[in-house]
């Protein structure tokens, strides 16, 4: 597929996006707009719609009304082949991380290139061993088996198989969720890395406050079917609207908000602007 659109353009764009399951309404013309090379956050309550809407926009599933466009394709009418092509441009790392149980790591990072390409196995086994390495896994693993590795590897393990095609974008649901705070810092260090690195644009759920202040550039802040806020951490914390401030209440929010604030007058002084709080 050919890869035209200018560098400084949208990534994903939404427009007018409805969804419903009967009489429930999740999405109510919601629009968003994620930008190339941003590490962008999806967030909101459960039932918010933060899934469905990752769902739609990897075209496991179908909105009732509405557009998204993602990497210039719209996802709207698209034939088996350019669906095929198009899956091949981004990378997933499912929640609970859908590793085969059954293959060893390697030959899960290794499968999306053995189904999209028609490289011999000695290359597929090379390429499998480096996305592993980018991923601060040592080459053991790649031998192991999922049900041999702890909740940290596991979500790299995932992770180096979401770029096995090397991907312009990532989707990232719930990268941070079940691991202690060593494991969920070095995940934030890797997110940032594959951004600045290799100019990915990630988007990623996450309830993790810490994930959010130290590398969403921006987040969107999900609830009652439409985008209720937009922008920075810092933007949002000033943001006047109920569903927002909830993210910003409690002893955590305030104490990260704070330490952003001090982060942010540094930078001023010299500093680089998407620097976070560690
Ligand atoms: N296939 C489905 N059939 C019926 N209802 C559904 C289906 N998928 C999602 N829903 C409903 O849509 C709403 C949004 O679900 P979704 O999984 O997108 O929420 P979420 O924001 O990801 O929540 P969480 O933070 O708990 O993961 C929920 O009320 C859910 O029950
Ligand atoms: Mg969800």
């Amino acid at each position: 597929m050919p890869r035209a659109e200018p560098p400084d353009q949208s990534v994903i764009e939404i427009s007018k996006l409805s969804t419903r399951f009967g009489d429930h309404v999740v999405h109510a013309e919601l629009d968003l707009e994620v930008h190339r090379a941003e590490i962008f956050a999806l967030i909101g309550g459960s039932g918010s719609g933060k899934s469905t809407l990752l769902r739609e926009m990897i075209l496991l599933q179908r909105p009732d009304a509405g557009t998204i466009r993602v990497l210039g394709v719209d996802l709207q009418d698209l034939g088996d082949e350019e669906t095929i092509a198009l899956r091949q441009r981004w990378g997933v790392m499912f929640q609970h991380g859908g590793l085969f149980g059954s293959l060893t790591v390697r030959q899960n990072i290794g499968l999306p290139l053995r189904e999209h390409t028609r490289l011999d196995d000695a290359l597929i086994d090379e390429i499998a061993a480096w996305k592993l390495a980018m991923t601060g896994l040592e080459p053991e693993v790649g031998m192991q088996y999922p049900s041999e590795l702890s909740g940290g590897m596991m979500k790299r393990a995932s992770l180096a198989r979401a770029l096995a095609l090397d991907p312009e974008l990532l989707f990232l649901d719930e990268p941070t969720a079940g691991l202690d705070p060593e494991s969920a810092g070095e995940v934030d260090q890797l997110v940032r890395k594959l951004r600045d690195q290799f100019g990915l644009t990630i988007v990623i759920i996450t309830h993790d406050l810490d994930l959010l202040w130290q590398v969403a550039d921006r987040a969107a802040v999900l609830a009652e079917g439409k985008v209720q806020g937009i922008g920075s951490m810092i933007e949002l914390s000033r943001m006047d609207n109920p569903a927002i401030q909830k993210y910003f209440d409690g002893p955590r929010g305030r104490a990260a908000q704070e330490q952003a604030r001090t982060e942010a007058q540094g930078d001023q002084s010299g500093g680089s602007p998407s620097s976070k709080p560690k």
